[in-house]
């Protein structure tokens, strides 16, 4: 009887819905508007890999190679189940051609998600590897390992990486 009451306790959390994630610092692609309410529009982008925010946008923020770089961002609205955590990760995606070509994300930091409320801000330090420079993409996804939410939210920041010496080249 007991297990038959959490099962069904279990299905109704599941069924509550959708997730949302927003990037705060580095800015993300497009707008980054209602952050005080759960279920922003911003905070919703669900195919890879940048939520359908795919066209290489603006840099707004620039970084040197191998530093310590704290990266800010939402869980907008979480549907965390107990059986599957899901968790964020912050990745780092190289832009070629123009930001035609994008290599393979790298990922830098995982953090599991712990049931935090909505609307909960994390910041997380991430080293940038030595030796990358130019036009990067800051990606942080959202995996929410729940059958009844969407697989994974992307958002996609624009940074450049300058090299240590100075030298960097914005492109
Ligand atoms: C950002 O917000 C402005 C003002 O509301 C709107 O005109 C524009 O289309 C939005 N851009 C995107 C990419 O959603
Ligand atoms: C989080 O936001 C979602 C979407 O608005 C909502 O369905 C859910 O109940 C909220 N969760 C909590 C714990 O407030």
């Amino acid at each position: 009887m007991k297990v038959l009451i959490s099962s069904a306790f279990f299905l109704g959390l599941v069924a509550l819905g959708s997730t949302h994630l927003c990037l705060v610092f580095p800015q993300q692609r497009g707008n980054v508007t209602g952050l005080d309410a759960a279920a922003a529009p911003d905070c919703y982008r669900v195919t890879g890999p940048c939520g359908g925010m795919d066209t290489a946008g603006h840099v707004r923020t620039v970084f040197q190679e191998g530093d310590m770089v704290s990266i800010t961002y939402q869980k907008n609205a979480g549907h965390w189940v107990a059986a599957t955590p899901g968790y964020f990760a912050i990745s780092l995606i190289k832009l070629s051609n123009h930001g035609g070509t994008l290599s393979a994300p790298q990922e830098l930091k995982r953090r599991e998600d712990k049931n935090e409320p909505n609307l909960t801000i994390f910041s997380d330090a991430v080293q940038l590897p030595a030796g990358v420079h130019g036009h990067h993409i800051i990606q942080v996804t959202y995996v929410t390992n729940n059958p009844a939410a969407p697989a994974v939210f992307y958002q996609c920041a624009d940074v450049t990486i300058n090299t240590r010496t100075g030298g960097g080249v914005v492109g």
